[in-house]
């Protein structure tokens, strides 16, 4: 493992960097908005362009630590007057050649909020492909993607104790837990990663956050956690020569045995009540359905789970083969891309996959012997902001319901989510609806299509009347037998509640 990277110089790294404005509003108010996607999309050149000509810290920081652009050291020195070039090599984050400070890493600011309020972090991890101007090595240590801000943002609010985060790479994970969690133990087969984890914790001033090295749960046999979390290098990738094995997305297990080894194993690493929260690619194999093999992985567990897991999107083999081939570097349409794409369709047809899924996968360590949700679903409509709190409330809300028998739910007083709107669609010129929509404007923004009776009873939950009491008057109105209502809509208005379309009052 690297040097320990020095408290005392990383708080001087930080003051300087804050000193300088290094902030990613900042950073955009230099360069603008297009630069700024740009960069994420791995092309330098319009930041670049807008810095010309300026020599300010702040100018001479994002050329060197965002966009990996070699600065001189009596420029660098003046840019970081407490830390100096100096400190930068001290932390492995530079080399110096020919009078030049060399990055070795970039350094981003990354805004993240949750319920706890915005917060900005500088996340160091290894060059990137916009610093590099080209592929990524294979031991490659990543930074903050759109993956790994999902997954944070899908993270549970609430206090807890201990947390696990495996494959914390540059440690965005253990960051984001640690705002909730006493304390995180961040683990991963990279020693660099780690170096990064240890060195973003003290750059942004957060303890509590223990590194551990080794594959999967090898660091931390016997021990449980009330939480953990994962983006796992769950990239099916062909075991065959030549095709690049990049440590950030690859597990080195053949198809999606990594994601089975982590949904499979997590269960004993979880306290009772404990959740783990993964991102997972599945296969579809033979056509069956890839959910159903997740649903055999959580079966596999020897702990009891309770699951929800949902799928994302679902790419055919050869679309997913072109998005990894070309996240690798490789340029469409080469001759190296032609080589590696027959790798991962000979690969594919092995096993005779027809499709990968993604998705998020929840489990939670049931208190008791049985597990008493099993939920596998697909949501492919975008989602804007965090999910956690979303799911915190899906998750109380199952416990609640389970408690509940269809007596007790309809003697329950109910009401409308504030962000759910109905949609009515009619045929030209009638007077019924032939559709009727309940839209919801959060969580996972789901369009529900609903009969009149439900859309009633929905429009009559304002947290007066009971909901059988409703449901009784909706059945006189549409002239139909109550209890046969009752027994249509009770289960349906557990679903509403579940997915957070109605709320008990
Ligand atoms: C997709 S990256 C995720 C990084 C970070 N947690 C995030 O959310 O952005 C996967 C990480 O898993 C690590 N890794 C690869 N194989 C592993 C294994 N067998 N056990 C633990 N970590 C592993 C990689 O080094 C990499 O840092």
């Amino acid at each position: 493992m690297p040097t320990p990277p020095d408290p005392a110089l990383c708080r001087s790294l930080a003051d300087d960097l804050r000193a300088a404005a290094f902030s990613a509003d900042g950073l955009r108010d230099s360069w603008g908005e297009a630069a700024d996607g740009a960069i994420a999309r791995g092309l330098r050149l319009p930041a670049e362009r807008a810095l010309s000509g300026r020599e300010d810290a702040l100018a001479v920081l994002a050329r060197l630590l965002v966009l990996g652009l070699r600065q001189p050291v009596a420029v660098v020195d003046a840019a970081l007057p407490r830390a100096g070039a100096s400190g930068l090599v001290a932390l492995d984050l530079a080399t110096t050649d020919a009078g030049d400070v060399v990055p070795r890493a970039v350094i981003r600011p990354q805004e993240f909020s949750d319920a706890a309020g915005e917060v900005e972090w500088w996340v160091a991890s290894d060059l990137d492909e916009a610093a590099l101007g080209g592929p990524l090595p294979e031991d490659h240590v990543l930074g903050v993607g759109g993956a790994s801000l999902t997954l944070a943002g899908l993270q549970l609010p609430g206090h807890v104790g201990r947390v696990l985060d495996i494959g914390t790479g540059c440690g965005i994970q253990a960051l984001r837990a640690r705002r909730d969690a006493d304390t995180v133990v961040a683990t991963d087969v990279s020693a660099r990663a780690l170096h990064f984890t240890r060195l973003n914790a003290l750059l942004n001033g957060v303890d509590g956050i223990e590194v551990r090295q080794g594959s999967l749960f090898e660091p931390v046999a016997g021990e449980v956690f009330e939480r953990v979390v994962s983006n796992p290098p769950f990239v099916i990738t062909p075991r065959a020569a030549g095709v690049p094995a990049y440590e950030y997305r690859d597990g080195g297990l053949v198809g999606d045995a990594l994601v089975e080894k982590v949904v499979t194993g997590v269960g004993a690493h979880l306290a009772p009540g404990g959740v783990a929260q993964l991102l997972g690619n599945w296969e579809y194999r033979d056509g069956e359905d890839g959910l159903d093999r997740v649903r055999q992985w959580v079966a596999a567990s020897d702990i009891p789970l309770d699951a929800w897991v949902v799928e994302r999107e679902l790419l055919d083999p050869l679309a997913y083969a072109e998005l990894w081939i070309r996240d690798g570097g490789t340029p469409p349409g080469s001759a190296e891309s032609q080589r590696l794409l027959a790798a991962w369709l000979d690969d594919f047809a092995e096993r005779r996959v027809t499709g990968v899924g993604f998705g998020y996968v929840l489990l939670r360590r049931a208190r008791g012997s049985k597990h008493t949700l099993a939920r596998y679903e697909r949501v492919s409509q975008p989602v804007g902001g965090a999910l956690g709190p979303h799911l915190a409330a899906a998750l109380a809300t199952h416990e609640r319901l389970t408690a509940v028998d269809d007596t007790a739910l309809a003697a329950s007083v109910l009401e409308v989510a504030p962000d759910v709107t109905e949609a009515r669609h009619h045929m030209p010129g009638a007077e019924d609806p032939s559709v009727i929509e309940l839209r919801q404007g959060g969580g996972f923004g789901r369009t529900l299509g609903v009969d009149p009776a439900l859309a009633g009873l929905v429009g009559a939950c304002d947290g007066d009347l009971p909901v059988g009491v409703l449901i009784d008057a909706i059945a006189q109105l549409l002239e139909v037998d109550a209890a046969e209502l009752r027994a249509d809509l009770l289960p349906r208005v557990r679903e509403l509640l579940f997915t957070q379309f109605l709320q008990f009052a």
